[in-house]
């Protein structure tokens, strides 16, 4: 019998008090179970660099602490590998800990597109290209889910900023809807079937991710074959009894509110707005997971944690961007005199704050790690804190005049990147670039290494000889990095994001965060460098950009029709991998295009002077484009031009392909009127856009007396007497119970408490406050001078409550 079927049977047996249980948590990480049929209760946790299992207090935003685990370098940093197998082994490395641990479904990978390189959690995601997002996910989901763990991918979908993530309405048009933000899900989707995919907080075009029933079961289920289970982000159910029949599974996480909710749908089922099968098909899912960790699961099974870090190592070497290398002043030569300068290169930053923070089984510094490889140096902390300090910079210069080389480690520090808050600029603090600017006046050998989730301005990098880019590379990046520098590891990475120039060049510049309401993706398809280059705008570094020390030839292409076949030739020293990347384009397109875009890629590894005959099938879902008009792909008939790349400003080879097509796009044809025909800057008017969109564009803001909904955020009612209590509390309540730690911490409390919807309160209240306090502080704002007295009691009696931690 099928695990599906075998669920069924089981579900048949629950009575729908049962059932309706089943759809939301135990508590803060644990589903329910149905003891009397022998269901346990499995546990679902963070993802996705790494596994973070709470056993004590619980918390969703990475403050209380886990049990140590490997954490393997973030998304920012593994996309840049390009490579699926080391993906997958990532994957099959944090299946085993989740095994070790009876963890049953661990929460990532996430495959949000970077809409804007200032989204706080960026760090956590792969690319601007949806076709890299949805491989590289794929690929991790095929290595954990090989082990008998489940995954989560997440945050579906449009959750591409962090400002007002719990309430923010994102309006996007449906061809980039579909072609860049769903995009990375379908492939992962279709390729890998994750055992969950997880709902973000926000609407997408006016309708809450957990309530859209487009979303979660016409695209997922029924366009993408999805069979396995939703479950919330948690705290994002909108409406529980609108979520059942949109195909929503299982709120998270459990506790007072979702209880309520479960009594919601029982309620529903009485008195007929649902049927009891609406919600036997939710139980059955959330049923056949916990069978399949039953099948699945390896008791006393434990992991080789030195494995791991070495595997971490080898990801955060193979993750690394070499961006310059001028006169081969990398790698180092054994021998020479070092300076190391730098915090970071004692004290990496090697991980996002948040829901993803891992607690490290290990930690290496790249200084150390020099040291052991043979290449000892001078030390200089170069920077405390974020401006400059000059004692500290001549001291540095100091040690670099006296150098042959000087290595300065810079980049991000924890405060400027975090789950919860998006980042203003992207300059880094003064600190950093005022030392590399002094540094590299005093030595001319100058090499810096960044550490940071993403892209930041890199004005002064003419001034250095060298630039290693290494993202967040996790507890082994400091060996990562060091076997790279010394030339243990031959760079091959290349960025997975365009770097720009100038935060004024970025495509969503002008509409990035939104409004207090709505955030209208206008740029619609043109993100990353499918903006840049069409709009040719130059950037610091470009997407697919990344050297090597040895250097490669291609040469003989021949494409028939879907296969591109050339020789690939490694013309250096030494044995390296070069990440290929083949785009298609479409001159003469009846609709707006990008100027090209990523079609296929692959690493291919060659030892020195060895040459090969790549072959690499172009799939058809490369030539498609979503066709607005019939609600569906479609494929535009004629000649593509094919560029064999090394980078998206950097092509090798140039050929021609033509396919059949289905002559649709005519019925576009009130679209070649708009702007995005003609993409020269990052403006596009609200008409185009609208017009896109196909209706009237929503309020962007919040209109003059609005009433209070429980969607309402602390934010929002934060200037009304009760508003202000809320907040004061709940700050008051975070510090307590979280314990605060860095600044960083801080910042992201902060921010998610300004954005916390009246309706998520329950989540922080931990069990103090009643179900329907969101009701009662809305009936308190909005309400008619005596429902306002009666409600103010109330509040009154249910704040002492709050404030007090007890429960009901
Ligand atoms: C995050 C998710 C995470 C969940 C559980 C949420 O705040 O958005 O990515 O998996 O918390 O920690």
């Amino acid at each position: 019998m099928s695990q599906s079927a075998r669920a069924s049977e089981l579900v048949s047996q629950m009575t729908l008090e049962e059932k309706a249980s089943l759809c939301s948590g135990h508590n803060f990480w644990y589903t329910k179970g149905v003891e009397r049929l022998g269901l346990p209760k499995v546990m679902m946790t963070d993802g996705p660099h790494g596994l973070r299992k709470q056993e004590g207090s619980a918390d969703h935003i990475g403050i209380a602490v886990s049990v140590p685990a490997t954490c393997f370098p973030t998304a920012s940093a593994t996309a840049c590998s390009f490579d699926r197998e080391l993906l997958a082994e990532i994957g099959r490395a944090m299946g085993e800990e989740c095994q070790q641990e009876n963890v049953a479904v661990i929460l990532g990978p996430g495959v949000n597109i970077k809409r804007s390189p200032l989204c706080g959690r960026n760090f956590e995601y792969f690319s601007e290209d949806p076709l890299l997002s949805g491989e590289l996910a794929a690929a991790m989901i095929d290595g954990i889910q090989e082990m008998g763990v489940g995954t989560s991918l997440k945050h579906y979908t449009a959750n591409d900023q962090e400002t007002r993530r719990m309430t923010i309405n994102t309006i996007v048009d449906m061809r980039a809807l579909r072609e860049i933000y769903l995009k990375p899900f379908e492939i992962a989707v279709k390729k890998s079937a994750p055992w969950t995919v997880m709902c973000s907080y926000n609407l997408i075009n006016g309708t809450y991710a957990s309530d859209n029933k487009w979303l979660m079961t016409d695209v997922l289920r029924e366009e993408w074959g999805f069979s396995g289970l939703v479950v919330t982000d948690w705290g994002a159910m909108n409406d529980r009894v609108k979520a059942v029949l949109a195909g929503l599974d299982l709120e998270m996480p459990g506790g007072p509110g979702s209880a309520a909710n479960d009594a919601k749908i029982v309620a529903a089922v009485r008195d007929g707005r649902l049927k009891e099968y609406d919600v036997h098909k939710l139980a059955v899912r959330v049923t056949e997971m916990i069978l399949n960790f039953q099948s699945n699961h390896k008791e006393g099974f434990s992991y080789d944690k030195e494995k791991h870090h070495s595997i971490a190592r080898k990801a955060a070497a193979e993750s690394c961007v070499l961006l310059k290398n001028d006169e081969n002043v990398l790698p180092l030569k054994k021998g020479a005199k070092l300076a190391v300068i730098g915090d970071m290169a004692k004290s990496p930053r090697y991980q996002g704050a948040g829901s993803s923070r891992i607690n490290p089984s290990k930690m290496d510094n790249a200084f150390d790690e020099l040291a052991k490889l043979g290449f000892s140096a001078e030390y200089a902390e170069g920077y405390k804190g974020l401006k400059a300090d000059d004692a500290l910079i001549a001291e540095a210069v100091r040690i670099a005049k006296d150098a042959e080389t000087a290595l300065i480690f810079a980049g991000l520090p924890a405060e400027y990147e975090s789950e919860g808050f998006d980042r203003k600029t992207l300059e880094m603090p003064e600190s950093h670039t005022k030392l590399i600017q002094e540094v590299a006046k005093a030595n001319p050998n100058t090499v810096v290494v960044l550490q940071l989730g993403s892209p930041v301005l890199t004005g002064w990098a003419s001034d250095v000889k060298g630039l290693l880019v290494s993202y967040l590379g996790g507890q082994a990046g400091g060996g990562g990095v060091a076997d790279v520098l010394t030339g243990e590891v031959c760079p091959g990475g290349k960025l997975a994001e365009s770097w720009p120039s100038a935060l004024e060049d970025t495509p969503a510049y002008h509409y990035f965060p939104g409004g207090s309401k709505t955030v209208e993706y206008r740029e619609s398809i043109f993100i990353g460098y499918r903006y840049y280059d069409t709009a040719e705008k130059p950037v610091a570094w470009a997407f697919g950009q990344g050297l090597s020390y040895t250097s490669f030839e291609y040469g003989e292409l021949q494409i028939n029709n879907d296969e591109v076949s050339f020789t690939l030739k490694n013309t250096g020293t030494t044995a390296g991998a070069e990440i290929v990347q083949i785009y298609l384009a479409k001159p003469d397109s009846k609709i707006f295009r990008p100027k090209k875009w990523l079609a296929a890629f692959e690493k291919i590894k060659l030892s020195s002077g060895e040459s090969k005959t790549v072959k690499i099938k172009i799939d058809k879902e490369a030539f498609q484009y979503y066709n607005t008009a019939k609600n569906n792909w479609r494929t535009e008939g004629g000649d593509y031009t094919v560029y064999v790349s090394a980078s998206a400003i950097d092509t090798r080879l140039t050929g021609q392909t033509s396919t059949q097509g289905d002559g649709d796009e005519s019925l576009l044809s009130g679209q070649s009127e708009l702007g995005y025909n003609n993409v020269s800057d990052n403006k596009f008017s609200e008409s185009d856009f609208s017009a896109l969109y196909g209706k009237p564009l929503p309020p962007q803001e919040r209109l003059p007396g609005e009433a209070y909904t429980v969607n309402s955020t602390l934010g929002d009612i934060k200037h009304t007497p009760i508003g202000a209590r809320i907040l004061q509390e709940a700050a008051k309540k975070a510090s307590e119970s979280l314990g605060l730690g860095g600044e960083d911490v801080k910042r992201m409390v902060d921010a998610m408490l300004m954005d916390m919807p009246l309706r998520a309160l329950g989540m922080m209240g931990g069990g103090a406050m009643p179900p329907n306090f969101a009701e009662l502080v809305i009936s308190t704002l909005n309400g008619s001078k005596l429902s306002r007295t009666i409600s103010t009691i109330k509040f009154a009696l249910a704040m002492a409550r709050f404030k007090k931690g007890q429960n009901n």
